[in-house]
């Protein structure tokens, strides 16, 4: 049994010590926000916050994730940096399917977080490991400089 702080609530998990965050969230708390895509740390679709780093919850262990503080895209928005974020992301209609784009959001709020008026490098560098197969790179980049800006 481990105990798991997500988005502020402690949840008692009965589970594999080596299994993936991203299993516990969709498959035994229910939190389908989180998307499986490659399973291999090379997309980003599963990316959550971890004491408030983006990181890949499809190689996060929830051994390894215990005392943690782990925050998924249900609770982003509560954040001064998520809210913002996904703000810009309406506004500039940065979605076309949307598969990619929890992952794509918590990435930017964790950017912000560090750096509140990133470069286009800094976004680069922060967004290279979330992958996007419709493209929508372009709006990405200019939601973050108008979350930044807001
Ligand atoms: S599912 Fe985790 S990086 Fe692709
Ligand atoms: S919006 Fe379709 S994969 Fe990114």
């Amino acid at each position: 049994m481990f105990e798991l702080n997500v988005n502020g609530q402690s949840h008692q998990v009965d589970v594999p010590a080596d299994m993936p965050v991203l299993w516990v969230l969709r498959d035994v708390l229910g939190m389908t926000g989180t998307k499986f895509g490659c399973g291999i740390a090379q997309c980003g679709a599963c990316t959550v916050h971890a004491d408030g780093d983006a990181v890949r919850s499809c190689l996060l262990t929830v051994a390894d994730a215990v005392g943690r503080q782990i925050t998924t895209i249900e609770a982003i928005g509560g954040t001064p940096e998520g809210a913002r974020v996904q703000k810009a992301w309406l506004d500039l209609e940065v979605v076309q399917c949307g598969y990619c784009q929890s992952g794509q959001i918590m990435s930017a709020a964790a950017l912000l977080k560090r750096a509140p008026k990133p470069t286009d490098t800094d976004i680069d560098d922060a967004m290279s490991g979330n992958i996007c197969r419709c493209g929508t790179y372009v709006r990405i980049r200019q939601a973050i400089h108008a979350a930044a800006e807001a």
